[in-house]
């Protein structure tokens, strides 16, 4: 038995334990919040009128119709969550090595844009840029007849035209996934050469070759057969193992015009974000994708964590890291906990 009685305090001048000894102590001292404000729910679109559809690797996301689009948005709103990144769903038929379908006027991902502006106009709409979700191979781009690879300079140029289509439909924000050499610029060319001076560019500045992208190649369906989330972008998404590479990545961006820089993948590459916030005074987005989503809720499945605890630790960490915006499917649920909380 430990009778204080007998034991001298420790002559110790830091106690740093008096400043976590309840909660309102904590609350007053705590460096980092989450709020609705920087969260950007994305979602997945498909075309026609039927219900949503589950993702299996994705627990509580669900494609969507227009219709149920907008129906979302709304709630989303309702939660304060002003903010959606949109990635279409492509009917296979209407796939092909070029992903032409992208520019084609008959598009309805155009359509899906300009009635979600219309129906729900405060809600920001950050549409995607690159051919992924188009393309039969699941590249992001074209590929270059003789070296099999992606042709960067003509996948840009594919790019500024969707981008420019993108902003003309209503999106606010367009987001170049892509990581071709040269996108941001000549994309923001296009646009202000068009006349949309006012849509932003949300870069992915770095992007990472990561296996974190499964559940995403699953829910745009951008692999032929399904469970192949190992498609190899490696000739153009950035490498795991580089800080330094990112950082030039991200200032090339900014030099181009990017309004605001991202991360991608968030939890893995938090020296990034944080080397990034020190080398730039744009802001910066972080997305956690949707690997990092699947794993914790496949550990909360097993009964391994708890989903609630670690959500809100893996969100945290990202904005402690220095990300002013986070791109998370917990986005929804997160803010329903933030305004009971
Ligand atoms: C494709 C794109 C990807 C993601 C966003 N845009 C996948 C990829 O590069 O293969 C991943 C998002 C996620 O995993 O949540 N341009």
């Amino acid at each position: 038995m430990i009778n204080s009685a007998y034991t001298p305090p420790l002559d110790l001048v830091r106690r740093p334990r008096r400043n976590r000894q309840n909660a309102a102590i904590r609350a007053l001292i705590r460096e980092t919040r989450l709020h609705a404000d920087n969260l950007i729910q994305p979602l997945f679109v498909k075309d026609g009128n039927g219900g949503p559809e589950a993702i299996d690797s994705m627990p509580g996301i669900e494609r969507l119709s227009i219709k149920d689009l907008i129906k979302e948005a709304i709630q989303l709103a309702k939660l304060g969550i002003r903010a959606v990144a949109l990635f279409p769903q492509i009917d296979p038929t209407l796939k092909d090595a070029h992903g032409k379908y992208a520019i084609t006027d008959k598009n309805w991902f155009f359509t899906a844009i300009r009635q979600l502006k219309i129906e729900v106009p405060h809600v920001l709409i950050i549409a995607d840029v690159a051919l992924d979700p188009y393309t039969d191979h699941g590249h992001d781009g074209v590929l270059d007849p003789a070296t099999g690879d992606v042709a960067n300079d003509e996948t840009v140029h594919i790019l500024t035209h969707y981008a420019t289509r993108l902003a003309a439909a209503g999106a606010d924000m367009v987001a170049p996934s892509d990581m071709m050499d040269g996108r941001i610029g000549a994309i923001r060319d296009e646009l202000d050469h068009e006349g949309f001076t006012q849509t932003s560019i949300l870069a992915y500045a770095a992007k990472f070759a990561s296996a974190y992208y499964g559940p995403f190649r699953d829910a745009v369906g951008s692999t032929t057969e399904k469970g192949t989330p190992a498609l190899d972008k490696r000739t153009y998404q950035l490498d795991p193992a580089n800080l330094r590479e990112a950082l030039l990545e991200a200032r090339l961006d900014e030099d181009q015009g990017a309004d605001i820089l991202m991360i991608k993948p968030a939890g893995l590459y938090l020296d990034v974000i944080s080397a990034v916030r020190l080398a730039t005074t744009l802001p910066i987005a972080a997305y956690q994708v949707s690997g990092e989503y699947a794993q914790i809720h496949a550990a909360a499945r097993a009964g391994w964590l708890d989903l609630e605890k670690a959500r809100d630790e893996s969100l945290l960490a990202i904005k402690r890291a220095g990300a002013d915006i986070i791109l998370t499917y917990f986005a929804r649920d997160m803010a329903k906990s933030l305004r009971n909380s």
